[in-house]
């Protein structure tokens, strides 16, 4: 009796001290003291052999002995099971950590933006108008009547078989609002989206962006509306960017000009991308018509302006040199995360 006693108490040792430190070692020693062939079913077995009133005492021992190691498995499968984490699985504080990719602003909203800027510094306000259009707004307010030949200039997009209904060609459509809606003085830029129905090429598309620029008041000039393109060329473009009007015509501006500024990419040395003119257009402008004024019911005897229009594309691809029109449409991260300074 206490040979096996002796060796059953040493076996309860053995269990209270073991320590596995993984779940390996946990299963180890579970098949050790727990399993089919464990040290503990030899000791069982030894019961056999004791005399009837030892059965009992030694029964006892063995039922701690069991309880014991049972126990213990069942604490440290727990205690594996919560911290699975052990010192080595820690990750490295100290490592730099991982940047979170942000968004960058489209090219053309930051010169739209630039644009904004530069204008609202010398006293204009923006105002938006709507995308769909009437007639009066897009055409017939802004002195091209129904049968004017410069409709067909703006090949347009119509969304109703009246043809009441389209998309504006242009954001001149927003002046006729403002003069409608408001009284002079006004100083306003309307930036925005106008749709053409143009065959899409690197230089063409039916969708594109515009800023136009509206001044109202007594005594507006000729000279007033080439100062403000000056100060906005040379804003925009450096400061010694210089500007040309060349002669033209649109319904709506009495006298009407085309703007050049000096070719900013060869310095005017002569490139592809001004023609090897020197010269580059950004716009159209000139003196609101006074039939447009009439048409907005103000007295043409107090009042004249200057309007302009610039493509905000255009000036994109001078400022960035991208020769291709539909990169502005596809959005093609490699292409838009380019642009993240400021202008
Ligand atoms: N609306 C004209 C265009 O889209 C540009 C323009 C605006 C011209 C204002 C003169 C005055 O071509």
């Amino acid at each position: 009796m206490q040979e096996i006693s002796d060796k059953a108490n040493a076996v309860l040792e053995e269990i209270k001290a073991a320590t596995p430190a993984n779940t390996d070692e946990l299963e180890l020693f579970r098949i050790k003291y727990l399993g089919s062939k464990s040290v503990l079913k030899d000791l069982f077995g030894a019961m056999g052999q004791l005399p009837g009133e030892r059965k009992k005492e030694y029964g006892q021992l063995m039922n701690t002995l069991k309880a014991s190691a049972e126990n213990k498995l069942e604490e440290l499968k727990a205690s594996f099971e919560n911290g699975k984490q052990t010192a080595k699985d820690i990750p490295d504080l100290t490592a730099p950590g991982i940047d979170i990719p942000l968004g960058t602003r489209h090219p053309l909203s930051i010169v739209r933006n630039r644009m904004i800027e530069i204008f609202s510094r010398i006293g204009f306000v923006v105002a938006e108008g709507p995308e769909i259009e009437d007639d009066w707004h897009n055409f017939t307010a802004l002195n091209t009547p129904q049968d004017h030949p410069a409709r067909d200039m703006q090949d347009t997009f119509f969304l109703s078989e009246d043809k009441n209904q389209l998309l504006r060609t242009h954001t001149s459509s927003v002046q006729i609002r403002m003069m409608e809606s408001q009284k002079p003085p006004l100083r306003y830029i309307f930036p925005g989206r106008v749709y053409r129905n143009e065959t899409i090429s690197a230089r063409a598309h039916c969708t594109f962006h515009q800023v136009e620029g509206l001044y109202i008041d007594d005594n507006v000039s000729f000279a007033d509306l080439k100062q403000t393109m000056l100060y906005f060329a040379q804003e925009m473009f450096g400061r010694n960017t210089e500007i040309r009007f060349r002669p033209s015509f649109f319904p709506f501006t009495e006298p009407s000009a085309e703007m050049d500024i000096t070719c900013t990419i060869c310095n005017q040395k002569g490139c592809a991308v001004c023609k090897h003119t020197g010269w580059v257009e950004i716009g159209g402008c000139g003196m609101v018509d006074p039939a447009v004024l009439e048409n907005c019911k103000l007295d043409t005897k107090k009042y004249s302006g200057f309007a302009f229009g610039m493509g905000i594309e255009r000036i994109t691809m001078l400022r960035y040199q991208v020769n291709d029109l539909r990169l502005y449409f596809e959005n093609d991260v490699r292409f838009l995360k380019q642009f993240t300074s400021a202008v």
